[in-house]
């Protein structure tokens, strides 16, 4: 059975025998072949999904929860508090459900998806809307946290967070038995791009020699042993064309763009975005709310899996690279898609792409009628 984030990789994790070992059954998420998607936009190799939206809240944020949320207890913290887009605070909100640590989240009014701020709400979060963007909100939420030392923070910003998110990459490069070639992912924060990059490296440094006399093999993470050869990806990271302050190379005042999730503009992990896209030989670009939109219709409809606006932005950005040949494209091409966040979460901008509905009288001459269309 799986054990979670914290016990199945407890030797990578910043977790003693003190932390207490709490879970929800995070992590463990599916990495699925998305065949029909390959064939539609022309691609000759794989692309696999990683479905962090099958997280027990509904998007990657559980990982590094987890992990914070465990550290916190530990170190007897009475309240827990986190500016959020949605999904870290719904994330948070559970976690201290499930360690019954008091929980007070600040978000953006009126900027936040129906489904996470009822999800919010329903784990029994104090939820504070906040007359600001989120940059303003984080900002706000750092003062708070600096004043108290009885207060923890549980942004991206708590390297507990980013520890815990490492380990998506983990798991990628387990069932592919090596890692990607490139790997696309949505950036808003920034938090999770950096995790991942973290991540991969991790696991292209771990000992693989099985030497007994090796004395790296004593420690989990090897940094010396010469057996270490695992490949490295190059990532990929797609901001909102109207959020986009990496790209832009400064920080955007009023970011706008449909997906809430990345409606960002002064990434607290801006510097980790800027390593692994340097380190790993990928790249920072936006796409147009368009392309995200269109990729957002297309992920289910192609492959099953439902993805919020934001985790589209991967998608949007493979189909963007291809075009512009930054993609090789060929048979042994390996891809990984993260998508970030359970479609479900953001009821409107589903509905919104819907277009009129079809209803019918129960009348089967009527309904054949309709068939045949
Ligand atoms: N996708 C989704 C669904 C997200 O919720 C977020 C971030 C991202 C992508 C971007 O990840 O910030 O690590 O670069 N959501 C944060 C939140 C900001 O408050 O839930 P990132």
């Amino acid at each position: 059975m799986w054990r979670g984030i914290i016990e199945e990789f407890r030797d990578f994790l910043p977790v003693t025998e003190n932390t207490p070992s709490i879970t929800l059954g995070e992590g463990g998420t599916p990495l699925v072949r998305a065949r029909n998607l390959e064939r539609t936009i022309g691609f000759k190799g794989e692309i696999w999904l990683k479905c962090e939206g099958a997280n027990p809240t509904g998007s990657f944020k559980d990982r590094g929860m987890v992990v914070a949320v465990a550290k916190a207890m530990e170190e007897g913290t009475e309240l827990i508090i986190c500016a959020s887009t949605g999904n870290t605070a719904a994330a948070a909100a559970a976690y201290c459900a499930a360690a019954d640590i008091k929980c007070v989240v600040f978000v953006p009014e009126g900027g936040i998806a129906k489904g996470k701020l009822a999800q919010m709400h329903q784990y029994g979060a104090k939820v504070i809307q906040v007359r600001a963007n989120f940059d303003e909100t984080l900002k706000l939420t750092q003062q708070i946290a600096e004043n108290d030392p009885a207060v923890t923070i549980v942004n991206s910003t708590n390297p507990d967070r980013i520890e815990g998110q490492k380990t998506a990459a983990f798991e990628i490069c387990e069932v592919l038995g090596e890692a990607p070639d490139y790997h696309f992912i949505p950036v808003g924060n920034a938090g999770n791009i950096t995790a991942y990059w973290r991540g991969y490296k991790e696991y292209a440094g771990r000992c693989t020699c099985g030497r007994s006399d090796c004395s790296c093999c004593d420690t989990t993470i090897c940094e010396s042993c010469s057996c270490l050869t695992g490949l490295l990806p190059r990532m990929m990271g797609y901001q909102a064309a109207g959020a986009a302050p990496i790209v832009r190379g400064k920080p955007v005042k009023n970011p706008k763009t449909f997906a809430s999730a990345i409606r960002i503009g002064n990434p607290a992990s801006w510097q980790g975005a800027l390593d692994a896209r340097d380190e790993s030989g990928g790249v920072i670009e936006s796409v147009t709310d368009r392309q995200i939109r269109a990729a957002y219709k297309m992920i289910p409809a192609l492959s099953g899996v439902y993805c919020e606006p934001a985790s589209a932005a991967s998608v949007a950005g493979l189909i963007k690279a291809l075009r512009k040949g930054q993609v090789t494209n060929t048979e042994e091409t390996v891809v990984v898609c993260t998508l970030t966040g359970n479609g479900l979460k953001d009821p409107d901008s589903a509905m919104e792409a819907m277009g009129e509905p079809i209803v019918v009288d129960a009348d089967p001459e009527k309904v054949a009628k309709l068939l045949a269309e």
